[in-house]
């Protein structure tokens, strides 16, 4: 794919359009679709018939590779409205370059600039008037490719899908969480696809999520594969800690990180905390959480942003975590970023789009 091509948008417009028919007030994530979709195919090699379209089912066939052998991945991106009605992404260049590291680990075709930042700036031009403006809100917008070649064997697709839907949202957490450390059940292994945003790696989650909920647990906090060891990250979003002065997240391939985590760890540093990404044992928290040197636990993530978690689970005991109030941290962070990605003060780093 020529780094050169120019792609022209078609554009359809919707006839009917849905906005009135939504609840602003009573948002729920993931379900009013907003009225228009992009969608692009790969054919022969090359990206082609880009357009937006009225938001509605894609036709596929049954044998379509991405139902059986799973080539689908996804980014999970978020709008703003401003006060003078300006809308912003926040930060789409690093989705952007995340999903093309996702489409590469599991041999699907990169989506080029134009096409993924390109066509989600047409279709919000487009769909402005679903982004929402009050705190709390904002646009979710959900790019996702996926193989389409009608076909049994298991090898790459030779043609693909790329699609942007976008919706409005409130919170994906509308409290604090609990967790689980799962000890068994594992996410992703060294050399696995942890690190890419894949539907599977979400699929897998169900199982052992449901056994964690029917505990009373609302998440897992997914631990290493060859010895459940060290903590990872809760599956809907990122972790970061704050233990004594330092704010500390989780690292390696085994993971998917994060936009909101590497905005947080940014701001960490910037701020004057001492901030690291490195591993983080289950032993090291929870002696952290009983001598207090753990003040901070909170989870991150584009849908998730900054949810606080309110206790760990660990071979049947809990540990509870220091009340909210009291975490200067993570409260700073809530309150800055909501700040900028409302356009409320100036954004020194450019990460408003
Ligand atoms: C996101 O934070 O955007 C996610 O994709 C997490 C989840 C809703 C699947």
């Amino acid at each position: 794919m020529s780094e050169t091509n120019t792609f022209s948008i078609r554009v359809e417009p919707t006839k009917h359009s849905r906005l009135s028919q939504v609840d602003f007030n009573n948002l729920k994530f993931g379900q009013a679709m907003s009225d228009h979709m992009l969608v692009a195919n790969y054919e022969n090699g090359a990206w082609t018939d880009v357009s937006i379209v009225p938001y509605g089912d894609l036709t596929v066939s049954p044998s379509m590779s991405a139902l059986h052998y799973g080539q689908a991945i996804f980014e999970g991106i978020k709008g703003y409205k401003f006060e003078d009605g300006t809308v912003s992404i926040f930060r789409p260049d690093k989705n952007w370059e995340r999903f093309n590291k996702s489409a590469r680990r599991l041999q699907m075709p990169d989506v080029p600039e134009e096409i993924f930042i390109g066509g989600l700036k047409t279709l919000l031009d487009i769909d402005r008037n679903w982004v929402p403006s009050t705190e709390g809100t904002s646009l979710y917008i959900r790019p996702f490719m996926f193989g389409t070649e009608a076909a049994l064997g298991v090898h790459p697709s030779a043609s693909y899908k790329f699609v942007i839907i976008t919706c409005p949202v409130g919170a994906y957490y509308s409290k604090p969480i609990s967790l689980k450390v799962e000890t068994y059940y594992t996410r992703a292994a060294e050399g696995g696809v942890g690190f890419s945003k894949n539907a599977g790696n979400y699929a897998l989650s169900l199982y052992p999520t449901q056994l964690a909920n029917e505990e009373g647990y609302d998440q897992i906090m997914w631990t290493d594969a060859a010895e459940h060891k060290y903590i990872e990250e809760a599956g809907t979003a990122n972790l970061i800690f704050r233990i004594g002065d330092t704010i500390i997240t989780p690292h390696g391939d085994t993971i998917l990180h994060g936009v909101t985590r590497r905005t947080i760890i940014e701001l960490a540093e910037k701020w004057g905390y001492k901030a690291e990404q490195r591993k983080v044992s289950v032993q090291e928290l929870i002696e952290g959480i009983k001598s207090g040197a753990v003040s901070e636990a909170f989870a991150a993530g584009t849908a998730a942003t900054v949810t606080h978690i309110s206790k760990i689970g660990f071979e049947g005991q809990n540990y509870e975590l220091p009340p909210i109030e009291g975490r200067d941290f993570s409260n700073k962070v809530l309150d800055y970023l909501n700040q900028l990605r409302y356009g409320k003060i100036e954004d020194p780093f450019g990460w408003n789009f």
